[in-house]
């Protein structure tokens, strides 16, 4: 009964803590809702820097909204400059640390002169604001210096997660249709090269809409540069005037499109424009992450997902705050890699996945005991409902029970983090992402849209449009208002199961959709489908997401095959290793089930709920490479049609 124990704020924490107490949350939330205008627009103005200021604070024409309309903003200013003129110019804006050892320390001053220099070698290269980028790269400190370039010209980038095969990667830039490609010869990943250069040779076979590719030195192997197209960042830069200023921007001018998994194979671009955006992801860092000036926060999620831009780039540095950036793995070259960088960086704000809490969990308590934890304060958790027991382990063997935990619940679509505790504040249930943020109304419903009792299983909707929600997909309107907007009309629809009990808390449950979770990485079911079907040997294809001990969910396929005499150990094998080369590794199948044929309804859609209740209750059994007959099952599926 781990779910029903409740763990208060410490008094201490509370007394230093920037919302202290439920009652000061409860007022800043009754404010929220009750004047949302004057809310947004008193924060907007103390919390950034504005070129000229709105007219209107938000415009609601559902599903579209504007916030800050006709104010002039900067985020890439709002990141760096403005900060220059106060006590954090030569605060350390990241600690970096590549896999291999190397380090690097980068204040403000020397971030913004990074920025500016490179800003300059795109507007040299004749980039403007009515371009769009493509950044595929590892994690170092140029990643963030190639966002904050792109932002400070108004060039929006769509950065691809370095996971991501080259195959994913020719479908983002397509779909974007970018110019421009900015990457590394690689990165270092369990103490092998991830060739990213190679990757993005691959893809740029299709695009011919791409102009230029940036080429940053990363790992020094040898790539292929192709003249006229492919440039070293370096030798780019040699020469370039370390002064740039960023550009005024419409509040709505559009900062980034990030590709997420969606119901159908086609990933979509989840639009985010420069002014709401940044307020939210600004405002978070300060709730929900209580940061303080001097302290030292850790995100240890990749700046390929949204957790990356929101909580390692764009909201830390525009609130100022001192970042650890890892380039690694956590396992290489030992377990003890994270507790290794919390002590040497004393690290007071941890931020990871469930997914990373489990894999810890089961290496065993002493690596993380052989080190000085001391410093942390406070820990986060993201990506996946994070299980109770997962929960007081990060409690007691991170945190030493004297941190709070804040598991933050939100997705690429809504910018920032919505439903979360304020550690200075909340009272605390494992398991729970508690109340929501400041404007958001979120609500628990049936799927006529009526709210459902305290305690019932329902869908998660959001009732009023909030600063840093998407705005649209990118060149698909329609697709924007159909998958969010029309399943409970005027409301935001997430796509979560979640249950609201007695006292109000929110427990996010997991996907409605055909969206699995995969280590807190989001897959669609259809993309792994459309992948597997292009194998010669596949006919059909049904992918459902299996529950897994350390993953959450785990790939589970179900494949027919064509006509013809198959080796199913082998072939097994031989597709897992093609839906890696056509998404990413992150996406391969963890198993893969021969059958007969699949369960279908009359009108010939698969029935995944089916698929799902097998892998999860093994209603059906039978070894991996065994044929699967389900005549039986069909019968079934064909009665409930
Ligand atoms: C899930 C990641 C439970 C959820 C920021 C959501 C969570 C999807 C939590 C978005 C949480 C995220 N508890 N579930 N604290 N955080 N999720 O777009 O299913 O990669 O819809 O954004 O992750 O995934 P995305």
């Amino acid at each position: 009964m781990l779910e029903d124990r409740v763990y208060p704020p410490h008094p201490d924490f509370v007394a230093r803590a920037n919302v202290s107490g439920m009652e000061a949350y409860q007022a800043l939330y009754r404010r929220s809702i009750e004047t949302p205008e004057e809310f947004w627009g008193e924060l907007a103005e103390k919390e950034l820097a504005w070129f000229e200021k709105w007219s209107h604070v938000f415009e609601w024409h559902p599903p579209f909204v504007k916030w800050f309309v006709g104010g002039k903003i900067n985020a890439s200013y709002n990141c760096l400059d403005r900060h220059l003129a106060t006590h954090r110019a030569d605060k350390v804006a990241f600690y970096w640390e590549g896999e291999p050892g190397d380090e690097r320390r980068i204040t403000y001053r020397e971030l913004h002169a990074m920025v500016s220099r490179f800003a300059n070698v795109l507007k040299a290269r004749g980039f403007t604001s009515a371009d769009r980028a493509i950044i595929y790269m590892p994690m170092i400190p140029e990643l963030p210096v190639a966002m904050l370039a792109c932002a400070r010209l108004g060039i929006m980038h769509s950065v691809v997660f370095g996971g991501f095969s080259a195959e994913a990667l020719k479908t983002r830039i397509q779909d974007l249709d970018a110019r421009l490609v900015i990457t590394a010869d690689g990165g270092w990943r369990r103490a092998r090269e991830v060739r990213l250069k190679d990757a993005a040779d691959e893809a740029l076979k299709d695009c011919p809409g791409v102009r230029e590719v940036i080429v940053c030195r990363r790992t020094g192997s040898s790539v292929n540069m192709q003249p006229g197209r492919d440039s070293w960042w370096h030798e780019l830069e040699e020469g370039v005037s370390a002064d740039c200023p960023a550009l005024p921007l419409d509040a709505e001018h559009p900062l980034f499109a990030l590709y997420t998994s969606g119901t159908t194979g086609k990933p979509k671009g989840i639009l985010h424009t420069t002014g709401g955006y940044l307020l939210g992801a600004t405002m978070t860092m300060k709730w929900v992450f209580d940061l303080k000036d001097e302290d030292v926060y850790w995100c240890a999620a990749d700046i390929g997902w949204v957790t990356g831009h929101s909580y390692i780039v764009y909201g830390p540095l525009s609130a100022g705050a001192t970042s650890v950036l890892y380039e690694g793995a956590p396992d290489t070259p030992a377990w003890d890699r994270w507790w290794r960088i919390v002590s040497k960086y004393r690290v007071n704000i941890l931020y990871t996945s469930p997914t990373a809490i489990r894999a810890l969990i089961r290496q065993g308590e002493e690596w993380p005991n052989r080190h000085d934890l001391s410093s942390l304060r406070l820990l986060g958790s993201v990506g996946e409902p994070i299980n109770p027991a997962a929960w007081e382990w990060y409690y007691r063997v991170i945190g030493k029970e004297r941190c709070p935990i804040v598991d933050t619940w939100w997705q690429t679509e809504t910018g920032s983090i919505l439903i979360a505790p304020m550690p200075g504040a909340t009272p605390l249930k494992p398991g729970s992402a508690t109340f929501p943020l400041p404007g958001v109304v979120p609500e628990v419903v049936d799927f006529t849209g009526r709210p459902v009792e305290a305690g019932k299983e329902g869908y998660l909707v959001i009732r009023r449009p909030w600063p840093s929600m998407m705005r649209t997909i990118w060149g698909d309107p329609k697709r924007y208002e159909e998958q969010y907007w029309s399943r409970v009309p005027g409301s935001y629809f997430t796509g979560d199961a979640a249950r609201r009990d007695v006292d109000g808390y929110f427990w996010i449950l997991g996907r409605v959709d055909d969206v699995m979770n995969v280590s807190g990485h989001r897959l669609s079911t259809m993309e792994v489908e459309s992948a597997l079907v292009k194998h010669p040997a596949v006919a059909e294809a049904a992918v459902v997401g299996r529950p897994d001990e350390i993953t959450g969910q785990a790939v589970c396929a179900f494949v027919t095959l064509k006509q013809g005499t198959w080796d199913h150990d082998h072939l097994a094998d031989e597709l897992r290793e093609f839906v890696a080369r056509e998404i990413g590794k992150f996406a391969r199948p963890a198993e893969i089930r021969f059958a007969e044929a699949l369960p279908k309804t009359r009108s010939g859609k698969i029935m995944r709920r089916l698929l799902r209740e097998i892998v999860t209750t093994h209603t059906v059994t039978g070894d991996v490479t065994t044929l699967e007959d389900f005549t039986v099952v069909t019968r079934l599926a064909a009665e409930e049609d």
